[in-house]
């Protein structure tokens, strides 16, 4: 694990921008896997700079979100696809019909789940995988459990997750109680990951995950054995390595 820490979370972001135009320079058609939360969104506010700056071209670009809510359709504002196009792809030269998000209002999610997987085979696999990761070691969706699940699936969301998330929502009541997301299988065979953590809040997660045993109780401990993992955070985020 290439672990890097940044004085504070701007530093970081920006290093991460730069690595991933780096692989659009590299490969103007990178499928990119994207992640939401508030752990991404400067980063994504740097490739909108360097976007109209010219320094960076989505043209060509595809991308795959790592997650969505069911039942929260794309018009609903903390719908991930809202968030994907309200701080990245309204803002940057991306072809929208090149991005793509989980379906989480279907009527046959395992279908749903299944057609996406089958999605990102065919186009090539994830190139740069972006991550954040949640306050109890969740990565995607993707909570602790007793095992690591593979595919894209449904998941049921733990309370810890609803509390976290529901600063984003006008009540607990609100905070839709499972999600769609990519697996660990479909995180694993990216081709790179880059993992972002900020904050005191995340310490403890950052520490199982690099230095605990691989464990599906801390879902992130998996990138352990991945051969090209990049971890931007902060000095608060890596206090307790
Ligand atoms: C959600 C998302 C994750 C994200 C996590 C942390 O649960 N599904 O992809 O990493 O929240 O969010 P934040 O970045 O806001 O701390």
């Amino acid at each position: 694990m290439n672990i890097r820490i940044f004085d504070d979370m701007q530093q970081a972001s920006a290093a991460g921008a730069e690595i991933i135009a780096q692989a659009i320079a590299a490969k103007p058609d990178t499928v990119l896997g994207l992640a939401t939360g508030s752990t991404p969104v400067a980063m994504y506010k740097e490739l909108i700079r360097m976007n109209k700056a010219g320094e960076v071209d989505f043209a060509k670009v595809r991308s795959y979100n790592l997650d969505e809510y069911i039942g929260l359709d794309g018009t609903h504002d903390q719908s991930y696809r809202y968030f994907m196009d309200d701080n990245l792809f309204n803002h940057i030269n991306i072809d929208k019909a090149n991005t793509h998000v989980p379906c989480g209002t279907g009527a046959d999610h395992a279908a749903d789940a299944k057609h996406y997987d089958e999605m990102i085979e065919a186009a090539g696999g994830i190139d740069v995988q972006v991550l954040g990761i949640g306050n109890n070691g969740h990565i995607g969706f993707n909570e602790p459990d007793a095992v690591f699940h593979k595919g894209t699936h449904v998941v049921d969301l733990t309370d810890s997750t609803i509390d976290a998330n529901k600063r984003f929502f006008a009540s607990r009541d609100e905070v839709p109680k499972q999600a769609i997301t990519l697996g660990m299988g479909g995180i694993m065979r990216a081709k790179k990951v880059l993992l972002l953590a900020f904050g005191k809040g995340k310490a403890e997660a950052v520490r199982a995950m690099v230095n605990g045993e691989i464990d599906p109780k801390v879902p992130a401990s998996i990138l352990q054995l991945h051969a090209d993992v990049t971890m931007l955070l902060d000095a608060d985020a890596a206090s307790l390595l």
